[in-house]
């Protein structure tokens, strides 16, 4: 008689390859004189990821977006964005790296007030071409304001302010769009509007990390990060929308549909 093997040797019990890290935050400390906005923030970010970032105010979520970004830097830690530690480059180097690869997107906009929606979007091209024109009418057209190139911001309602604002921050093509608390100033319409433009932009790849502090809002996101106090103490991934597939262990998603990443017991079905 023979005996067959209790499982198919074709089929791989180890857990599925996961994509590298687009992002990798180290013990990230800020202190601000006495006062510790982080105290050791670790974590990764992979390649296409929605993540909303929480907490309660003065958790440090602001702090963590602009070291990220390029716009304030670190006490001590690392940040390592496509293999690049950002802790370690010049002020020159930061400002190219905050043109070239951050696409940032503010509460308060942000746009120059003596300038047109398309000047502004203009204003932040990084490479200066014949094209430059061409390339901000179209991102202007993807947030749907084609008819209002030519406006002063003071002319445009507080959602087209945002969108003008996000196709600033899309003109450059950035790997990763950092927005702090985007629908803070807007009502419920606009709000609907432009976390819509937020689905179709994850939906064509892109790694957003977005502040906010309406759970309606953060469950587009698929993982939900939480500081208190500047320290992470939530990390939840969850297979809303059917994305992603997988637990960040590797291992299929549990019956509740989410899943901490600083527990891999939790991943257990
Ligand atoms: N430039 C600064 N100088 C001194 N302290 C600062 C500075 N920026 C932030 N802080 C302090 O660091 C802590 C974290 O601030 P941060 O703005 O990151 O909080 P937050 O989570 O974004 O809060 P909110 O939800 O209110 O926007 C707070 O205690 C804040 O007062
Ligand atoms: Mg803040």
């Amino acid at each position: 008689m023979t005996t067959q093997p209790l499982v198919n040797p074709s089929i791989s019990l180890q857990p599925a390859p996961q994509p590298p890290a687009q992002v990798v935050l180290e013990n990230l400390v800020k202190e601000y004189g006495s006062l510790r906005a982080l105290g050791g923030v670790s974590f990764n970010i992979a390649s296409g990821e929605w993540i909303a970032l929480m907490g309660p105010s003065g958790s440090g979520k602001t702090t963590l977006i602009n070291i990220l970004g390029g716009l304030d830097t670190a006490t001590s830690g690392r940040v390592v964005v496509n293999g690049q530690d950002i802790t370690r480059l010049s002020e020159s180097d930061l400002v190219r790296y905050r043109a070239e690869k951050i696409g940032f997107v503010f509460q308060q906009f942000h746009l120059v007030p003596y300038l047109t929606a398309l000047e502004n979007v203009m204003l932040a091209q990084y490479f200066h071409s014949v094209t430059d024109e061409s390339q901000a009418v179209e991102a202007l057209k993807r947030v749907g304001l084609a008819d209002r190139l030519e406006h002063l911001p003071t002319k445009l309602s507080g959602g087209e302010q945002q969108r003008v604002a996000i196709a600033r921050a899309l003109i450059n093509q950035p790997k990763l769009i950092l927005a702090d608390e985007p629908t803070g100033n807007l009502d419920e319409a606009n709000e609907d509007i432009v976390i819509n433009i937020f689905r179709e932009l994850h939906q064509s790849g892109h790694t957003i990390l977005m502040v906010t502090h309406d759970v309606d809002i953060a469950r587009n996101a698929s993982r939900r990060i939480e500081l208190t106090h500047g320290h992470l103490t939530l990390d939840t991934t969850c297979n809303f929308l059917e994305q992603p597939k997988l637990c960040p262990h590797g291992k299929p998603f549990p019956s509740s549909g989410c899943c901490s990443t600083l527990d891999p017991k939790s991943c257990t079905p």
